[in-house]
């Protein structure tokens, strides 16, 4: 196939063994991510995937792109390697990874329970002992290899753990582990095989060993019992000898993986000292930073996959046979799915849809424990060795290979007498809560600094804020808003400055007799050079640029989103009108400004002076393509609701603040099915349950923010079947659609749906 193919230089070059691609093998690939997308190499004989939609459609087709090559030896074993495997009796079946269908889903479906977060959070302890020891063996001296120290042992003990080996097997069991990168995805010498291949029959035998026993008595915690027991009612589904095998490769899939990306993380967090800083001074933000550290230097660079048909990848035509490899690590360096992608920004909001751990019915079942390792190395490390930074001038080396990749050595220096354990014992016993499971967008916050306050009407003041170290702020869009924290509470406001101004952000904040005691505080106590915690911006209320004409209604504090959305329509020359209604004119923020910059379409109802917005004649003069943009108190929104129920779908966008989300309450609610077509499982969503619950405790990522139906980070594409939609976020239209649903408050009408997840 490959000579009927003009091979192109770029893909002549591509060298999966060569410096650049080791180095860094996301921006050695930029080239084919903006010209070849999908390549033939002839080099290693393998067509190369490398951007984000195309890996991804290749990881959700596992019967198109069969994954039964992926631990296939890049390098073919020598038949000396080969008779010494034998001699061990060495058997090693296909696992999870690399099985096809149907013999896969009923195993993995069979054998998942212990790696649900439920069941992961009983070894969090462990996790946590065994780094505190680790620490605390360097912790004085001022100098360590943190991979030979640390970061190879604790993930394979923590493996052993999970797998539930008795403590007097382990010592055996790691001084036979070796690295199995070499030999699956590298170069070996002859020699190097053999060896390898020694190493490995050695832990094979033993691994049977151990096995052996725990049959005897298969009531303890960890994977293999909890296998063992499947065995006993599922005798067909899991054999003997498939239990062999995946005890071998419980432990091949845990351990370098877990190394090499813990060691990736700290490097990359030390290399950009500001973030580790970051989260030294706020450990919430470890979860957000692990994830785009396995984004932007995971540990596994690419995975391989079969082509089982004469298909197409990216728009070039691969027969059926051709070997894939799919660079994720490129995939995750994608413009078109990460914006500024080769940025590390702890705080990226879409970093968990990274592919490092594969994506659909194969995807990495231990994901959630290595995130748990890391998370804790990093709690661990940020808390005791704040002072930590790489010894300069060293030279990284990798293992020269296609996949696995992870520094050699990570050699870090500090001063132990600045050791905060030195002066303050207490710093021992700290600990920050693990996130088990994709991180929360809620714990993503910044701080920043109060720069101005100043009155804006009667009762509401202008409040502008800073970054706290002077950097940009997130870009925004108008109709966004942001969580502030006052007094524990989280409140959100519209934004109502400038978007092109990156350097602050401003808000209006109203005096609410009534308020949960935000408002009042931020009218009474807030001070300019306070610091303050923000999160977002985020932004469910955007303008639509197909619309025809803008009608932005505001009532009262509700005019902030919208003086955004008047600038930017005028900015773009878009035709746009404001109608602003309030009690009393020395009530109403930037009544002055609007005038200014936006006089000629501005009409001012104020009802103290017996004016009011009178919704029917607004609504007979506007055009059909025209849409109405509102922001204010519930009775003006449900007004504008009511009179505009016969329009379009989309003739009407309102901003919501406050949910209308009850409880759940079983007596009312059914019980229903949600298949889910790309991780091939089908699950019961309880009637007092959530989807998102049922989701999450399933181990599928689904981002969430809110958790009540305002902010659409949930969203999850809808394949079949009816939404009860009871978010405050998507538009009729996109309802009538059914194509989506927020996933933490909508259910089903029927008995099922069909979600793309
Ligand atoms: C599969 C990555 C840690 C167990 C995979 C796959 C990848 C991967 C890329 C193949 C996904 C696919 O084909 O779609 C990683 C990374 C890790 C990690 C980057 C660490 C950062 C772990 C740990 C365990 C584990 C700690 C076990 C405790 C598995 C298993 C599979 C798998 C059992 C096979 C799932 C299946 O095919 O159904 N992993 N892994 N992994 N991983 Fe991980
Ligand atoms: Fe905000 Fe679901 S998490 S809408």
């Amino acid at each position: 196939m490959s000579t009927r193919c003009p091979v192109s230089a770029g893909a002549a070059a591509f060298d999966p063994f060569g410096d650049a691609y080791q180095a860094d093998p996301a921006a050695s690939l930029r080239w084919s991510r903006d010209e070849e997308p999908v390549f033939y190499s002839p080099t290693i004989g393998y067509w190369v995937v490398t951007r984000y939609e195309d890996v991804k459609a290749v990881f959700r087709d596992n019967l198109l792109f069969s994954p039964s090559i992926a631990l296939e030896k890049i390098t073919p074993v020598c038949d000396e390697a080969t008779s010494v495997l034998a001699r061990y009796d060495y058997a090693m079946a296909r696992t999870l990874v690399n099985e096809d269908e149907p013999e896969h889903m009923p195993r993995r479906r069979a054998l998942m329970d212990p790696f649900t977060p439920k069941e992961l959070a009983h070894h969090e302890p462990m996790v946590r002992r065994l780094t505190r020891e680790y620490v605390d063996r360097f912790v004085d001296s001022g100098q360590a290899d943190l991979v030979d120290e640390m970061l190879w042992e604790i993930p394979l003990t923590v493996a052993l753990h999970f797998l539930g080996v008795p403590e007097e097997d382990m010592d055996t069991l790691r001084e036979y582990s070796i690295a199995h990168t070499v030999n699956t995805w590298g170069r070996p010498s002859p020699e190097e095989q053999v060896a390898v291949a020694e190493a490995v029959g050695r832990f094979w035998q033993y691994a049977g060993k151990v096995l052996g026993k725990l049959r005897e008595d298969p009531s303890g915690h960890g994977w293999m019992p909890f296998s063992i027991r499947v065995q006993r009612e599922k005798p067909e589904v899991i054999t003997d000898s498939y239990l062999h095998s995946i005890m071998m490769a419980g432990i091949v899939a845990a351990h370098e993986t877990t190394a090499n990306a813990a060691a990736n993380a700290i490097k990359l967090l030390l290399e950009n000292r500001r973030a580790w800083e970051e989260i030294c001074a706020d450990p919430g933000l470890i979860p957000n930073a692990v994830e785009e550290c396995l984004r932007h230097s995971g540990s596994v660079a690419a995975w391989r996959r079969l082509v089982t048909a004469d298909t197409s990848i990216g728009g070039v035509e691969i027969p059926k046979g051709a070997k894939l490899l799919i660079v994720n690590s490129s995939a995750n360096r994608d413009e078109r799915h990460f914006d500024n992608a080769d940025e590390f920004d702890i705080r990226r909001e879409n970093t968990a849809d990274h592919l490092t751990f594969g994506y659909g019915s194969h995807q990495c079942m231990g994901k959630n424990l290595a995130r748990m390792e890391i998370q804790i190395f990093l709690e661990e490390l940020t808390r005791r060795l704040p002072h930590l930074e790489l010894v300069p001038d060293q030279t990284f080396s990798y293992l020269p290979n296609t996949s696995f990749r992870g520094p050699d050595h990570l050699w870090v220096r500090w001063d132990p007498s600045a050791n905060p354990e030195r002066a303050d014992p207490e710093v021992l016993r700290a600990r920050h809560p693990v996130r088990i499971g994709e991180p929360s967008k809620r714990a993503i916050s910044r701080t920043v600094t109060v720069r101005e306050i100043t009155r804006a009407a009667d009762g509401v003041v202008r409040v502008t804020l800073s970054d706290v170290h002077g950097r940009q702020l997130p870009a925004w869009a108008p109709g966004a808003h942001i969580d502030i924290e006052l007094e524990g509470l989280s409140r959100q406001y519209s934004l109502c400055g400038d978007p092109d101004d990156r350097g602050r952000y401003e808000i209006a904040v109203l005096k609410e007799p009534e308020s949960r005691g935000g408002s009042r505080y931020a009218h009474e106590s807030l001070q300019v050079g306070q610091t303050l915690t923000m999160r977002g911006p985020r932004n469910h209320f955007r303008l639509d640029p197909a619309a025809g004409r803008y009608v932005l209604v505001a009532g009262g504090i509700g005019i902030t989103p919208i003086i955004a959305m008047a600038d930017h329509a005028r900015a773009i020359g878009k035709p746009y009108e404001i109608h602003y209604c309030g009690r009393d004119a020395s009530t109403m923020a930037f009544l002055d400004r609007l005038e200014r910059d936006h006089g000629d379409r501005l009409t001012v109802y104020v009802s103290a002076e017996g004016t009011r917005l009178d919704i029917d004649a607004l609504l007979a003069e506007l055009a059909e393509d025209a849409q109405i943009y509102a922001c204010g108190p519930e009775r003006l929104l449900s007004a504008l609701d009511e009179a505009t129920g016969h329009r379009p779908d989309d003739f009407l966008r309102v901003e919501h603040f406050t949910s209308t989300r009850r409880d759940l309450d079983p007596a009312d609610e059914h019980a229903f099915d949600v298949e889910l077509r790309d991780s091939g499982l089908t699950l019961r969503v309880a009637a007092d349950q959530t989807l998102l619950d049922a989701l999450r405790a399933a181990n599928i990522d689904v981002q969430s923010d809110c958790e009540e139906g305002l902010c659409g980070s949930c969203e999850a594409s809808v394949l079949d079947g009816e939404v009860d939609h009871r978010d405050l976020v998507l538009t009729k239209a996109e309802r009538g659609a059914g194509k989506v649903m927020m996933t933490c408050c909508s259910r089903a009408r029927g008995a099922k749906l069909v979600l793309g997840l």
